[in-house]
């Protein structure tokens, strides 16, 4: 697309917040400032667009937030921006601010809302992908995934040492809803006894097989991750039938919840953000718009927004297979 001038880019976070968007947010806000561009922060998503949540940034908002947690610009999920009503007051406010592209930083929801925007009022943008649950098409890793990965880990190994105390079973539960990233890759790094996410049903049976299997073997600790939207419930469901099923097991049960979300951005993530968000900035200025820059084989694409968002991107079969043939 022939590229229009841009002169002021409004930047937002939406949705579940991610460790490194803060990263994200400061290259988008420092590249803008290296190409002259006015740089505008909108809070709170979608909803800050809404209620002209909307502030002009300088440097001094920017210093000191590379390395933290969260998002200084808050997030939120925002329902109103799913009428037309709502998206037509967030349009009238960018254009009271004069501001003249958006840069997008959220998960499925987010840029589904961007594309959705884009369609009807035609403002240059950009989507980076900003979610913990690495669920996007169009980019090998998202920002945060990395980060809550190791919080994952570090936590399980915590649990790994209690439990080896104690001879116990542990069924620990990480977040995604419908995709099992986290859990896949929790499992393979940290040797647990068997992984369960929404992309394939394990048969209780099985699992009960697997941990007859590990007595036997006389393993002193076990540790079962199960991704909170696994196909056959939750942690505390599966713990209840496999303790009907094993009552000789000493079983408890962790769920890592929002932890996931927090802490500072591992190294990954700082760089990925770093780079998606520079990207970003040119992107705009050479008339990309409506597409999610990512992450392929190292190099930074660009990927229409409605193919990142349907596109549903798959749990390698190698790292299953990985973890089913390392859990034995
Ligand atoms: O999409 C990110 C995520 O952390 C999911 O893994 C989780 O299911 C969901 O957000 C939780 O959302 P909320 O913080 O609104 O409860």
């Amino acid at each position: 697309m022939e590229p229009k001038t841009i002169k002021r880019i409004g930047v937002l976070t939406s949705g579940g917040d991610a460790p490194g968007m803060n990263a994200a947010i400061r290259a988008v806000v420092r590249a803008g400032f290296y190409y002259n561009l006015e740089m505008y922060g909108i809070y709170r998503g979608y909803e800050g667009m809404i209620q002209d949540d909307i502030k002009k940034l300088e440097s001094k908002n920017i210093a000191h937030v590379l390395e933290r947690g969260g998002t200084f610009l808050k997030s939120a999920r925002s329902s109103e921006f799913r009428t037309p009503e709502g998206r037509k007051k967030a349009y009238d406010n960018l254009v009271k601010h004069g501001i003249d592209a958006l840069v997008i930083i959220g998960g499925d929801g987010s840029l589904t809302g961007a594309h959705l925007f884009y369609n009807e009022y035609g403002i240059p943008s950009i989507g980076l992908p900003g979610t913990i649950d690495n669920d996007l098409a169009g980019t090998d890793l998202t920002i945060g995934f990395d980060t809550a990965c190791n919080t994952a880990i570090e936590a399980i190994d915590k649990i790994r040492d209690t439990a080896t105390s104690h001879d116990r079973l542990f069924f620990v539960e990480v977040m995604g809803r419908d995709a099992g990233f986290i859990a896949i890759n929790a499992g393979i790094g940290s040797a647990a006894a068997a992984t369960l996410i929404p992309e394939k049903k394990m048969p209780i049976e099985r699992l009960v097989e697997r941990l007859k299997a590990r007595t036997k073997a006389m393993k002193s600790s076990n540790i079962v991750i199960v991704a909170e939207g696994g196909k056959s419930g939750g942690a505390v469901e599966i713990a209840a039938k496999i303790k009907k099923e094993l009552p000789y097991y000493d079983i408890k049960v962790t769920i890592l919840g929002h932890l996931q979300r927090g802490g500072a951005p591992s190294s990954l993530d700082r760089v990925l953000a770093s780079k998606l968000g520079v990207f970003a900035v040119e992107g705009l200025m050479q008339g990309k718009y409506d597409v999610m820059a990512g992450i392929i084989n190292n190099k930074v694409v660009f990927t229409p927004i409605a193919k990142a968002i349907v596109g549903h991107k798959e749990v390698d079969e190698d790292d299953f297979r990985i973890a089913k043939i390392l859990s034995t």
